[in-house]
């Protein structure tokens, strides 16, 4: 019994002993980031091309990450011709027209008032006057759609939605041109019926700056 009792004590200590001797000879490493022994060299090394990263086959260097074929333009995607400035925001809203015709105009209200609800009523509000919950904390709030906004044109609208306006952020990012298109019918359903019978770009004396192509 008090010989089983030694062996035990003996198989602990040597247990231990060799743990640690495991424990600093796998830190003396040279290379930290090394995994130490390997078992499975496949579970460490994929064998796939891996994503942005350069390869060599075949002699060949081959580079994952392709940038798009110049003059090319991804699928479904519009390039937005119209500046950041004032001469692209008026030259948008003289020649920028909303090109979602295939269904009713009324169809598209109501997905525009589906996003309406969710990106622009906390600022702008439920009819567009600019009382939103937050739009009324802003130190300036946003105009109402049907004052002073109320004969503001679609390019004009489309435009400000893209890049933003004053402290209003950009929304391309969140949003499709086709979802920024929507918002423009329900925002034009906000408008109410145009004052006047043209835009109020007509008269702006930067009415003469057509759209860079
Ligand atoms: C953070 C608050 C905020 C949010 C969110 C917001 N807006 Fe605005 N918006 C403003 C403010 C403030 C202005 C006035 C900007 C100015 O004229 O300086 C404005 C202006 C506008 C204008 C008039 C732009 C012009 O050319 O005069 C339109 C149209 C508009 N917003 C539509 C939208 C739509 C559509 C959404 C949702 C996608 C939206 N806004 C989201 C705050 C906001």
């Amino acid at each position: 019994m008090k010989k089983n009792y030694t062996t035990i004590k003996i198989a602990v200590c040597s247990a231990i002993a060799g743990l640690l001797i495991a424990g600093i000879t796998s830190c003396g490493k040279k290379d930290p980031n090394s995994p130490g022994v390997e078992f499975m060299p496949d579970m460490y090394r994929s064998p796939s091309l891996e994503y942005y990263s350069v390869h060599s086959v075949d002699g060949d260097t081959i580079y994952n990450a392709k940038k798009p074929v110049k003059g090319t333009v991804a699928r479904g995607y519009m390039p937005y011709v119209y500046d950041n400035n004032a001469e692209g925001y008026e030259a948008a809203g003289l020649n920028l027209k909303n090109p979602l015709t295939a269904r009713s105009r009324e169809d598209y209200e109501k997905e525009g008032e589906v996003l309406y609800g969710k990106f622009c009523v906390h600022c702008h509000g439920a009819t567009g006057a600019g009382d939103g919950k937050v739009g009324g904390k802003l130190p300036g709030p946003p105009p109402a759609y049907n004052g002073t906004l109320k004969n503001l044109p679609e390019g004009k609208i489309f435009h400000s939605i893209t890049y933003g306006k004053g402290t209003m952020g950009s929304h391309a990012s969140q949003l499709t041109q086709e979802e920024r298109w929507k918002l423009v019918y329900y925002v034009q359903k906000l408008q109410g019926p145009k004052e006047v019978a043209k835009d109020s770009t007509a008269a702006a004396p930067t009415a003469t700056i057509a759209a860079k192509k």
